[in-house]
């Protein structure tokens, strides 16, 4: 499969890297008008188009991952749908739910194959959790507890007009997004939200502290505990050991799932059943499911190749990447008002 990359940023150049080393896809082309992206091109043998369109009808690649800006995504995505080619936009979806929404509806009418890049959906720990649950090992789903808690170094809030200390540079924005995705991969769509904020610790104007309640459709419910500012690496990154930029913390968890019979802790994925009646007074049986750490990204690519070739259904697709806007903006709604909010998603 012939896979175009437009933008050949920070993100994009890591999926440039992987196609480059794919067994499943080949990198067909680089989209960016900037001559960085054209050196690079060339230093990989590739054409270079300064647009979408332009690539789109010189040299139709088979699919397109967009890692463009925000802002782009949606006209990009718009772009490749109406040529028919398959497209992963990278996560946000679109900067604002009707934005997303307009996308998917373009590519369900279309039957373009849509796909939204939170690329944690393709973590082998994530898979073998969503494996485990669907199982029915852990019987009835009853709650789920998660944390995203990391230090970031303060010298990270010191870019450009310090924008990063102003509202919309904080985790709820930034961080969270993945989080909420991986959680409606494990315990189902998240339904309503509750959201306290603090920004006691660094005193900015942005919250460095969140503390959210899930309700999950069906009944499950969820807490999630998310900050920068606290010296306890639970972060995704720093306990799966999947992005080896970050120290890694192997005997820590992200995610605790619970369920009426076993509960599984994520990513140690230590599970913990009752062989007989569940009761607190009998021990459960322990064990630990052995899962190789894999990237998630060249997974990423595997799966989009297999989607092209009509041989998967989307593992995440625009509607995914829809619900995932959807809470967070209910999340953010819900921290300013206090009220309980609504995601819109039933
Ligand atoms: N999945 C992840 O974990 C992850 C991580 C980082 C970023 N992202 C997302 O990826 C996207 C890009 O982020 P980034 O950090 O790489 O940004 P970036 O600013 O480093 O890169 C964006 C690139 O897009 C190019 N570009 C701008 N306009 C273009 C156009 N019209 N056509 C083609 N290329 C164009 C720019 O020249 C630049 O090279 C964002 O949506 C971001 O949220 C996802």
């Amino acid at each position: 499969m012939r896979i175009a990359v437009a933008g050949a940023g920070l993100i994009g150049r890591r999926h440039i890297e992987e196609l480059v080393k794919s067994p499943h896809a080949s990198l067909a082309s680089i989209i960016d008008p900037t001559p960085e992206a054209g050196a690079l091109a060339a230093e990989l043998g590739v054409p270079h188009y300064a647009t979408l369109e332009r690539a789109l009808a010189d040299d139709r690649p088979d699919g397109v991952i967009l890692a463009t800006p925000n802002r782009l995504h949606v006209e990009g995505g718009l772009t490749c749908i109406a040529a028919g080619v398959p497209v992963i936009v990278e996560k946000p979806l679109a900067e604002t739910a009707a934005g997303a929404k307009q996308l998917v509806e373009a590519a369900e009418a279309a039957h373009v194959p849509l796909l939204t890049g939170h690329h944690r959906n393709y973590s082998a720990n994530m898979a073998a959790a969503r494996e485990v649950i669907s199982s029915g090992v852990l019987g009835r789903l009853v709650a789920i507890v998660g944390q995203a808690t990391f230090y970031k170094p303060d010298d990270y809030f010191d870019v450009g007009d310090g924008w990063r200390r102003k509202a919309g540079g904080g985790p709820i924005l930034l961080n969270l997004t993945h989080e909420v995705n991986n959680l409606m991969a494990l315990a189902g769509d998240i339904t309503a939200v509750q959201a306290t904020t603090s920004s006691a610790t660094r005193g900015f104007e942005v919250e460095d502290t969140a503390a959210m309640i899930f309700h999950f459709a069906g009944g499950v419910l969820g807490t999630f505990m998310l900050s920068d500012t606290a010296a306890s690496p639970r972060s995704w990154e720093q306990t799966s050991g999947e992005n080896t930029s970050y120290a890694t913390y192997p005997d820590e968890d992200s995610y605790h799932v619970m369920g009426t019979v076993g509960s599984l802790s994520i990513p140690t994925m230590r599970l913990k059943t009752y062989p007989g009646v569940q009761s607190w007074w009998s021990a459960t049986d322990d064990s630990r499911i052995d899962v190789a750490v894999e990237d998630p990204l060249a997974n990423q690519i595997a799966h989009f190749a297999a989607v092209i070739r009509g041989e998967a259904e989307p593992i995440c697709d625009g509607r995914a990447g829809l619900k995932t806007i959807q809470v967070c903006d209910a999340v953010q709604e819900a921290a300013r008002t206090g009220a309980v909010v609504n995601t819109g998603i039933s």
